[in-house]
């Protein structure tokens, strides 16, 4: 797993476990938008060749979706409006263009979203074990999936060119440190 620069701040638990309701519509959207995020990469060049493996990651993707859309229903909380996350928003607007380096770029920051979530998603899975069992067992079972994901985003950008990604990925590290660090009071995972 990744180096991460910057530790999750310690205001992201307390404020998620005070509001899972909003943190689940916040996940069922962070699963939407790793799908279309999967198909969305099928868009360059460089990863024509790669066009099954990001369908698999999209149907996972959606599969992960539905289940959290499962969870919604059977507790009674209503599927909402989708809340921007300033991490994230802030990854992608670093995104350069051309072709090959908005390629790489994309790969890396949907590496360290996949990367994040495999991270919050393994304390979730700890520290909801003694006040939502079924929850906690939920978030430990997407642990590999989304860890898989991160992998796989990075061999992607990696076989693409490697002193490239190796060079990026240490600005991206630097920058996602940056980004974690902004106090977010929403209740959301990122
Ligand atoms: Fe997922
Ligand atoms: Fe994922």
């Amino acid at each position: 797993m990744l180096l991460w620069r910057e530790k999750i701040p310690d205001d992201w638990l307390p404020k998620v476990l005070g509001n899972l309701p909003a943190v689940l519509v916040d996940h069922a959207h962070l699963e939407r938008k790793a799908a279309t995020s999967a198909l969305n990469l099928e868009k360059y060049r460089d990863l024509y060749g790669q066009v099954e493996a990001l369908n698999a990651i999209a149907i996972e993707e959606l599969q992960h979706f539905q289940l959290v859309l499962n969870l919604l229903k059977k507790r009674g909380i209503p599927f909402g409006q989708p809340v921007p996350s300033p991490w994230i928003t802030g990854l992608m607007r670093s995104v350069r263009n051309g072709t090959r380096q908005q390629a790489i770029d994309h790969l890396l920051c949907c590496a360290l979203v996949e990367g994040r979530s495999c991270e919050k998603f393994q304390v979730l899975a700890n520290e909801l074990k003694s006040i939502d069992a079924e929850l906690a067992q939920f978030y430990g079972s997407l642990v590999e999936s989304e860890g898989n994901h991160y992998a796989t985003y990075l061999i992607m950008a990696r076989e693409i060119d490697l002193a490239e990604t190796e060079a990026r990925l240490d600005f991206y590290l630097d920058y996602e440190a940056e980004l974690i660090r902004q106090p977010n009071p929403l209740p959301m995972l990122h």
